[in-house]
């Protein structure tokens, strides 16, 4: 492409150059493309180019056309074509037909040379490079000559390596005297290789006989010794016969990827080749069974890595990455392809989207933020509702007790014989009790007979009741005697048979008190206060929770407050 760039320019140079038709040249440039270098002190030639590949004639046609070739040449580090000089007093460089020899070339030969074919009218020239190098020291060749490289199959048998580029050197028919010599080891006597002439025979090949040979072709040329160093590079590949479709490594059904959203995706598409001699190494990708350029809201990137490896096997990835993939890029169908002459191989990544982890933190946090506000709530409604709760229960399930115990009042009211406390029992206390819950309320100073005994009264009445209802006030405790005997009556009795209870109502906040009963009645036993106007109303909490103390009753309800109700017969005037 190059040299035909180069040539067109020479042409159209030329095409410009009609004011001097002696000058007129068509110059087809330098032809490098068989340029190799070659040692000095060996035998070399340049075939003109011009009959091979720039011109319809050969030598012969274009010699008895009456055309003329003549050659220049341009030293190294010079500026000037010149003639060549075939007249040097050792007479290596001669020319014969189309073909210029070197007999030795030596380092000084190193330039570029020119035929040139012309008549008066008509000329045409190219030029051909020669490099003449020495042996790298204590090698047998030059780092500066690439060998060539020749293909050998594994396991094959009875394979020749030719020793190339020797032919026309030497008369037809000689024999040459030849040396083979493995990486620059002279080869004598070696494993399954023998020389034989200009060919290296392999009885058997070997991946370990991949090497460089070079062979060394000496012959006699009036008198004169030459030698001709070559050397082929043998890399043994395997057979065709073993020869397979790609074997994709990567994506495979082991391997899944598994992704969220934003996450990058990065699947590598790992596939071996075999050897296969000329045959195309393909891989790509395709994504819902389009080239991935097709798919247009896909930001993607490939990158590719080459890796070979024996025997002309060669691994190629092409890793596809997808720096932020969306949900939609998880739900596509990445698959790898590859391709060589033995067919065409496919295999789908298994790629999804990560089922989300549940976020067991948050839910314990949840669940336990949950359950404490419940119980929170519980709570409350337990602190502020459990009369209810209690009175409700009481009311449904809750079993008579007054029914055969053989007792003739609910509650025994025992208080200080004060005018205040007084006003209390008999209009707050007995309105309430007595009319609208329905209690039967015995209180000694209304339902005694005048004249008895009144200790033994007492506790008559008190042995009669089921609740002792103490109106504590300071008072209470003060005044004495036949409160006193009450609250010790009821106590007792409450210790000794469990056949009262004693309730106590803090009429008025009392100091601490001097009478060791009522210490020890005030701490085993619940204080129910009385807190004025707030208390009066019948269904707030200072009733219920008098209620609740109360013996269950059935037949009674709160609405009712009709005597009639009860289940037991009045029997308060007895
Ligand atoms: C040169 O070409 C002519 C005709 O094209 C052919 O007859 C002749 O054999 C060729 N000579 C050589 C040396 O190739
Ligand atoms: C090469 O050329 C240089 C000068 O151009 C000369 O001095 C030298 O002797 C030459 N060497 C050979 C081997 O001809
Ligand atoms: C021969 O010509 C090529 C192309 O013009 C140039 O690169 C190279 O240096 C030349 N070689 C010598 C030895 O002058
Ligand atoms: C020169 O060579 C060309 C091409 O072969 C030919 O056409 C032309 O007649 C020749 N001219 C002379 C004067 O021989
Ligand atoms: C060298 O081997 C080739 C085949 O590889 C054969 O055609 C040729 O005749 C052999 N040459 C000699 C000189 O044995
Ligand atoms: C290889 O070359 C040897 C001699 O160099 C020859 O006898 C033999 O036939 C050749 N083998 C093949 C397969 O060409
Ligand atoms: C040719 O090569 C052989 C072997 O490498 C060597 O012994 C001999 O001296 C060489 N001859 C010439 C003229 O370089
Ligand atoms: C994915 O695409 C490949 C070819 O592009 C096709 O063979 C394969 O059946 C597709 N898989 C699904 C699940 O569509
Ligand atoms: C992907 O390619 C784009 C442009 O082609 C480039 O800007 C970006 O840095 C690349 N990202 C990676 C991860 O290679």
């Amino acid at each position: 492409m190059k040299i035909r760039c180069l040539l067109l320019v020479a042409l159209w140079l030329c095409a410009l150059d009609l004011g001097s038709p002696s000058e007129r040249c068509d110059d087809w440039g330098v032809d490098t493309m068989k340029h190799k270098p070659v040692y000095n002190g060996e035998p070399a030639k340049i075939k003109c180019p011009l009959f091979e590949a720039f011109l319809k004639y050969n030598y012969s046609t274009a010699h008895s056309a009456g055309l003329t070739l003549i050659w220049y040449w341009i030293g190294r580090g010079q500026d000037i074509e010149e003639p060549i000089n075939f007249r040097l007093p050792d007479n290596h460089i001669s020319k014969e037909k189309d073909t210029l020899w070197f007999r030795p070339a030596l380092l000084n030969d190193t330039g570029n040379y020119t035929c040139m074919l012309r008549n008066t009218t008509y000329c045409s020239k190219v030029a051909f490079p020669l490099e003449v190098v020495d042996k790298d020291p204590g090698s047998c060749v030059s780092q500066a000559i690439r060998p060539e490289e020749v293909l050998m199959y594994l396991d094959y048998t009875n394979k020749n390596l030719t020793c190339p580029d020797v032919e026309g050197f030497y008369p037809a028919g000689t024999k040459p005297k030849v040396w083979w010599y493995m990486n620059c080891k002279l080869m004598d006597n070696f494993n399954e290789r023998y020389p034989r002439g200009i060919n290296l025979t392999f009885g058997f090949v070997r991946e370990a006989y991949q090497a460089d040979y070079t062979c060394v072709v000496s012959y006699k040329e009036n008198g004169r010794d030459f030698n001709l160093t070559r050397t082929l590079r043998v890399k043994v590949v395997g057979p065709p016969d073993k020869a397979t479709v790609p074997t994709i490594i990567s994506p495979n059904k082991q391997v899944g990827y598994e992704l969220t959203p934003g996450e990058a995706l990065e699947i590598r598409c790992e596939v071996q080749f075999t050897f296969l001699k000329d045959s195309p190494q393909e891989v790509w990708w395709m994504v819902d069974g389009k080239s991935p350029e097709d798919v247009s809201d896909l930001k993607f990137n490939i990158t590719l890595t080459e890796i070979p490896s024996s025997l002309g096997e060669m691994t190629i990835v092409k890793t596809l990455v997808v720096p932020k993939v969306t949900e939609r890029d998880l739900k596509r169908n990445y698959t790898c392809c590859a391709h060589n002459l033995k067919g065409t191989v496919h295999q789908e990544a298994m790629v999804k989207m990560k089922v989300p982890v549940p976020r067991y933190t948050v839910e314990l946090v949840c669940g336990l933020g949950a359950t404490i506000v419940l119980v929170v709530l519980l709570t409350l409604v337990y602190h502020f509702y459990w009369l209810e709760m209690v009175l409700f229960y009481r009311a449904h399930f809750g079993t008579d007790e007054t029914i055969l115990d053989g007792k003739e009042y609910d509650i025994y009211v025992s208080y200080a014989r004060n005018a205040e406390e007084e006003e209390f029992v008999l209009l707050t206390l007995r309105g309430v009790l007595e009319n609208e819950f329905g209690y039967k309320l015995c209180i000694f100073d209304r339902d005694s007979l005048p004249g008895g005994i009144v200790t033994d009264e007492t506790l008559s009445f008190i042995q009669r009741s089921r609740r002792l209802l103490v109106v504590l006030s300071p008072n209470y405790v003060l005044q004495g005697t036949q409160a006193l005997l009450e609250l010790k009556a009821g106590l007792e009795n409450m210790a000794a048979r469990g056949s009262i209870k004693v309730i106590l109502v803090q009429y008025q906040a009392i100091k601490k008190s001097k009478v060791k009963e009522l210490r020890r009645a005030k701490a085993a036993l619940t204080v129910i206060k009385w807190q004025g106007e707030k208390s009066s109303y019948p269904r707030g909490r200072f009733w219920k929770q008098l209620l609740v103390e109360m013996p269950v009753k059935s037949g009674r309800t709160k609405s009712s407050g009709q005597e009639q109700d009860f289940a037991q017969p009045p029997l308060g005037d007895v």
